[in-house]
């Protein structure tokens, strides 16, 4: 895709990737970009590279509108792979730029690239470059997404770079928020932003809080918010804002979300019953079958709502294998404030229900015990049982959220 103007003389220079489903283990059914700008001005400047994979169309972008050789300046504002990765190709082209990252940009990023044989210079809170009529400010954002994560604010144009933050796993031509409503829906786009909060940030939920007060504290202006992927927000920043406002406080609505996967559909029998008692309760209820379901879009659901139960039989005196890698990438996001239960069928022993709960306690999550579980298959009354279950779930959730 060739180069989007932002603002007179600042470009979107980046790739889409509109293949990728898989990022690092995290499903991703709608591919992604990789967004890095340029800032045309009396010293040329490149704000991050891209994936190693896209950096000749990077590179090739740049051409578009300028000699690449002609850059000045190289801010590096966040060094995982997807940004980082093509920053010796595309530096092999200006030996002698400056470059900027923070100090543990520089500590991390030396690990891939012989960092010595470049200009490097370390920036903190507070520092600021200029390049011709334009202003760079530099704000650290550890945790944001890694330690060595950090903001660019080009003040005369009132554009904050924010690498991941208020970024979307999107693969589109459509540069900017209105467009891509326009086009879509706020809807999908909203959707876009929570699946990746969900999936990427929710562990650092109140590093973001605190940074997102000190920006707004700082009284800096803000016109556009560029991210390293997905849309540029230039329509509905305030959307984004309030979005990011309600994710760092956890907050969820009232509903459930069963999980479950299923060896010879005894676990499966179970879902609807439960699913039907919580609905006479009054609770929305999604469902989500694993190995059919990406386990990331499961994570965003999980992340909407206040009830979560999983569903698991019994394999080899073990929770079924996509259960427990659910539960590895909930304990890893820190889930936090959710109900939690579990059932499902077995055929000898039956530990997996105890298990989930275990997992459930080292998460602190609070715990509806103590589940329900049954031998091979759902008889009549067991499928009574689970109605039963669902039904005392929903109200015990409508307690839990009333007082959460
Ligand atoms: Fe898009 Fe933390 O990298």
């Amino acid at each position: 895709m060739k180069p989007v103007e932002l603002k007179n003389g600042i470009f979107w220079v980046g790739a889409i990737d509109w293949a990728v489903r898989d990022f690092h283990g995290y499903e991703t059914p709608r591919g992604t970009s990789y967004n890095n700008y340029l800032i045309v001005d009396d010293e040329p400047t490149l704000l991050d590279t891209v994936h190693h994979d896209f950096i000749n169309l990077s590179i090739e972008n740049i051409s578009r509108i300028i000699d690449p050789k002609k850059i000045r300046h190289i801010v590096i504002n966040h060094i995982e792979n997807d940004h980082a990765s093509g920053f010796e190709n595309l530096v092999e082209l200006v030996p002698h730029a400056n470059i900027y990252m923070t100090d543990k940009g520089k500590k991390g990023l030396s690990k891939f690239v012989h960092l010595e044989k470049y200009k490097i210079h370390t920036v903190k809170s507070g520092d600021s470059i200029k390049i011709g009529k334009r202003t760079l400010h530099f704000i650290e954002t550890p945790m944001m997404h890694w330690p060595d994560s950090m903001f660019t604010y080009i003040k005369e144009e009132k554009i904050l770079i924010s690498q991941d933050a208020f970024g979307q796993h999107l693969a589109t031509v459509e540069r900017f928020d209105d467009e891509f409503v326009d086009k879509c829906s706020m809807v999908e786009l909203e959707d876009a932003v929570v699946d990746y909060y969900a999936n990427i940030l929710m562990p650092y939920g109140n590093v973001i809080k605190g940074k997102i007060e000190e920006i707004k504290k700082s009284g800096i202006e803000i016109e556009m918010i560029a991210p390293d992927h997905g849309v540029i927000w230039r329509s509905h920043i305030d959307k984004v804002l309030n979005l990011y406002s309600d994710m760092v406080e956890a907050k969820a609505k009232l509903g459930a979300v069963i999980v479950y996967d299923t060896m010879w559909h005894s676990t499966e029998q179970m879902v609807f019953p439960i699913a039907k008692g919580l609905e006479a309760e009054g609770i929305p209820v999604k469902i989500f079958k694993l190995r059919s379901t990406p386990k990331s879009v499961a994570v965003k659901e999980i992340w909407k709502y206040r009830g979560l139960i999983l569903g698991s039989p019994t394999l080899n005196n073990n929770i079924f294998p996509s259960i427990a890698e659910l539960l590895t990438y909930l304990k890893g996001l820190r889930l936090k404030n959710r109900l939690f239960s579990a059932f499902g069928s077995y055929g000898w022993s039956g530990e997996a229900v105890k298990e989930i709960f275990e997992y459930g306690k080292s998460m602190k999550l609070e715990l509806f015990e103590p589940g329900i579980k049954v031998l091979y298959k759902p008889s009549e009354e067991e499928l009574n049982k689970c109605y039963e279950f669902g039904i005392a779930f929903g109200k015990a959730l409508k307690d839990y959220h009333a007082k959460t």
